[in-house]
């Protein structure tokens, strides 16, 4: 037999490819744990500005040697090492990844597909579907492929009825920007009648241009994910499922596979004697865990973490107004401002932040520049997530049984905060960012509201729990893929 033979059939070879940002890869490098447990090879491209910042700041290197069927490789995105890699950036990127990684992608495939020795031949791709030129590749080399994407159902369902928007000419907007009700109902997004307004769309849905760059993207990768053997997405049946019947409309091979972050963990920590159930760090910033030391020292639940996820950066104004409102809310916080997000120019920007930080710790709170956020989250001090509505973070947070309360700022974010504050009741949301709501809403949550919610939102990290055991959906629906993947054909 075949030194890569199974029963018969070639062992499966996997390259996964996220995206290289940081929600992006931590998710997708949770999926690669959780496969590389049930023995297949796995080849995990990541970008070389990530790499090495991965290997500088976390064990991931020497995590990932113990699996012999996992390696790393990695591949140039075309941006300087210092391109600050952030929001404003964020279509550089991305086409910065199609026009320098395209070509070299194309040779990592023809020759992995040729691999002989240790390493099976190339038998499917798992692509992040935010990168359609891996897919199309995929395809013009008769390679199986399947689109991951890593963010909600709720979002890509937003993206399958742009059509429908246009044709009951709900978009575009019409108007002056500062003239649009943003509170009007949205009408053409079957199972969101109820509850979405325009300012929940997308944020790059509020173009006037039907032609839009970016709405043609998503057209295509719409039809990408109709197109493709299989699509898996970081989410789980009991949280979204009445979305997943939509999407199942037009993607009917649909896996999910979350919470990813605690799948991997559970599965990790299953095969082995650790007592923790947080997965490792896969960061792309030095984590200051100092932070849980002063955790330790608090009671339980009074603390507000805050965190944007690893793109948005602040003005000045935004981040005085946060500060305002956490230290006249009178709760004490414990608020991550990577060194990178600050929008001000010149040196007032690191003024600023030392100001914040020595005030911070002057009232008994902590400015942190990047948290292991999943061990912030499972802290009992830890009573609310003040957060962008990153998915990765969304997910986090219920799996955690923390409420959230959600400052969305672009992408799928506003989707997803209108999720948790008005279907799923998990957190409240602050549609305007001032010093007075921020207080406020910040009291509401930690006061009156707070057992409601922690109520609502720990049902859901019950179900979340359930999710990821033994004949759980999400467990079921990776056992399934995992099965595909080793068929010769997935359906
Ligand atoms: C990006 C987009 O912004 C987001 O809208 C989309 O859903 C995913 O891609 P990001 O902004 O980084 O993600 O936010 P998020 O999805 O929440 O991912 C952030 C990750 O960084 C989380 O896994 C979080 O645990 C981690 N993190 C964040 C830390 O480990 N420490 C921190 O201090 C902050």
């Amino acid at each position: 037999m075949e030194q890569h033979e199974l029963n018969g059939q070639l062992r499966p070879h996997l390259l996964l490819f996220p995206f290289p940002g940081q929600g992006n890869m931590n998710s997708m490098l949770n999926l690669a744990e959780t496969l590389c447990h049930s023995g297949l090879h796995i080849t995990f491209l990541n970008s070389d500005h990530n790499q090495q910042r991965l290997l500088r700041f976390t064990d991931a290197q020497e995590r990932f040697s113990r699996w012999p069927t996992f390696r790393f490789q990695t591949i140039a995105d075309g941006l300087p090492a210092d391109h600050p890699r952030s929001v404003s950036t964020f279509f550089e990127m991305l086409n910065s990844m199609k026009a320098t990684a395209e070509p070299l992608f194309r040779e990592m495939i023809i020759a992995a597909r040729q691999e002989s020795g240790q390493w099976p031949p190339l038998s499917c791709i798992i692509a992040d579907g935010i990168m359609p030129f891996t897919i199309d590749l995929a395809e013009e080399l008769k390679i199986r492929a399947i689109i991951y994407r890593a963010i909600s159902a709720c979002c890509l369902w937003t993206f399958f009825c742009l059509p429908r928007l246009f044709a009951a000419a709900e978009l575009p907007f019409q108007g002056d920007d500062d003239e649009v009700d943003m509170d009007v109902p949205i009408k053409s997004v079957p199972g969101m009648e109820g509850f979405l307004r325009r300012q929940d769309l997308p944020s790059f849905f509020r173009t006037k241009d039907p032609n839009d760059p970016v709405l043609q993207k998503l057209h295509a990768e719409n039809q990408q994910m109709t197109q493709v053997s299989a699509l898996v997405i970081n989410t789980f049946e009991d949280l979204e499922g009445p979305i997943l019947t939509q999407l199942r409309s037009q993607v009917p091979n649909l896996y999910t596979v979350g919470p990813l972050h605690a799948l991997s963990s559970r599965r990790q920590h299953s095969s082995s004697s650790s007592a923790s159930n947080i997965a490792a760090s896969n960061s792309l910033w030095k984590e200051d865990s100092s932070c849980m030391a002063w955790l330790n020292s608090q009671l339980p639940k009074s603390v507000v973490y805050m965190s944007f996820g690893s793109l948005v950066v602040y003005g000045k104004d935004t981040l005085m107004e946060f500060w305002h409102g956490l230290v006249n809310s009178g709760k004490l916080f414990l608020w991550v401002i990577r060194p990178d997000s600050i929008n001000v120019s010149g040196g007032e920007g690191e003024t600023i932040l030392a100001e914040v930080v020595d005030g911070a710790k002057e009232r008994g709170s902590l400015v942190v520049e990047w948290a292991p956020q999943e061990e912030v989250l499972n802290h009992p001090a830890v009573g609310v997530f003040l957060t962008h509505s990153g998915w990765n973070s969304t997910m986090e947070s219920i799996y955690a049984g923390v409420p959230m309360i959600c400052l969305p700022c672009f992408a799928d974010q506003q989707v997803n905060s209108r999720f948790v504050s008005e279907v799923w009741k998990v957190g409240m949301a602050l549609d305007i960012c001032d010093r007075g709501t921020i207080e406020r809403v910040v009291r509401d949550v930690m006061e009156q509201k707070r057992e409601e919610l922690v109520e609502s939102i720990g049902g859901l990290a019950k179900l979340a729990r359930k999710c990821i055991s033994e004949g759980g959906s999400s467990r079921c629906n990776l056992d399934r893929l995992i099965q595909d993947l080793r068929s010769i054909n997935l359906v």
